[in-house]
């Protein structure tokens, strides 16, 4: 397997929101970087977002002017599956939907050498079914940003049914490199965080469809209430509703109806363990 340290071109597939974040703070890191999408519109409409991001960073003192023009020229854009071809890394980032991506990952698997790394950055596809379409399923991973990638600090590593170990460190490794922090899921419907975000989103949509409270009182309520930065509603918007529509799908098809109260939130109930107050919840309190 080429380790993080023999890693200087990265290839992203995909240059929608995601894929060009990565592509951005990739080459902020000082990685070159290949970023492919099946159209030239759709790179140039990525290049425009990076350009727009790189600005507000130099306007809020987070980079330079000079750090944003290098991280911009270590940047190519391409159409062409095959100019990914000397990368040494490659973060796929494309549209949600498994026969697509099992396709660009079948293609990947030909056209890049068979030590590197594909990472996938689904929010809630089975990183184990996407690593099925090539023949280095020890080699694939779940890296998965938040949006937008260049503010969100936090990325959501996922281990596969076959994903190597080292394939693993790897993965934390390199979003390290690109100033992040990580946490891992083991590759279950929606991970850590769109398991637990969708319902949300899900349930404040269904806040305001069943009268509860106006949207601006809901996302008010919900940001004074519990201090994020964004109600479901706003955040719905933010993440993009299709998208939010996809992954709630993909969890009923999976996990079908969650509102039943958890097993073990009754358990610990019973246990008189009851969070701050008793000392014992889900953590242990002095
Ligand atoms: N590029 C560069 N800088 C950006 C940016 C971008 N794309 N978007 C925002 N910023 C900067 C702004 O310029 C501003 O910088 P400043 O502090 O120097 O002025 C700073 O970030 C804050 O932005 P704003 O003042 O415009 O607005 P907010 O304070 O509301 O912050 C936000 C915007 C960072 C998006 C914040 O509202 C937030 O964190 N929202 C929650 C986002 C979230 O939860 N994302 C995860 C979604 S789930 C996901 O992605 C998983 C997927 O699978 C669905």
């Amino acid at each position: 397997m080429r380790e993080l340290d023999s890693v200087e071109r990265v290839g992203v597939v995909g240059a929608g929101t995601m894929g060009n974040g990565i592509a951005q703070v990739a080459a902020t890191a000082g990685y070159d970087v290949v970023m492919r999408d099946i159209e030239q519109e759709f790179v140039d409409r990525g290049f425009d977002a990076i350009d727009s991001s790189l600005g507000r960073l130099v306007d809020g003192n987070k980079l330079t002017e000079d750090e944003a023009a290098a991280t911009r020229e270590r940047i190519t854009g391409t159409t062409d599956l095959d100019d990914l071809a000397d990368c040494d890394l490659v973060v796929e980032a494309a549209v949600e939907e498994m026969e697509i991506k099992q396709e660009i990952f079948a293609d990947l698997d030909e056209t890049i050498p068979d030590d590197v790394v594909l990472a996938t950055n689904t929010s809630t596809l089975s990183v184990t079914s996407i690593a099925s379409a090539t023949s280095r399923q020890e080699l694939v991973v779940g890296v998965h940003f938040m949006n937008p990638v260049p503010v969100m600090d936090g990325v959501e590593i996922v281990v596969g049914e076959r994903t190597g170990e080292k394939t693993t460190a790897l993965a934390h490794d390199f979003a390290e490199e690109l100033g992040k922090e990580t946490w891992e899921s083991d590759d279950k419907p929606g991970f850590v965080s769109n398991r637990i975000l969708m319902p949300w989103i899900n349930e404040g949509i269904r806040t305001l469809d069943e009268g509860v409270a106006t949207k601006e009182d809901i996302d008010r309520g919900m940001k004074l209430g519990t201090n994020v930065p964004m109600g479901p509603l706003e955040l719905a918007d933010h993440i993009g509703l299709d998208i939010c529509l996809d992954a709630t799908e993909t969890l009923h098809d999976e996990l079908g109806d969650r509102y039943t109260p958890a097993y073990l939130l009754k358990r610990k109930v019973e246990a008189g363990d009851l969070g701050k107050k008793t000392g014992r919840g889900f953590y242990e309190y002095d």
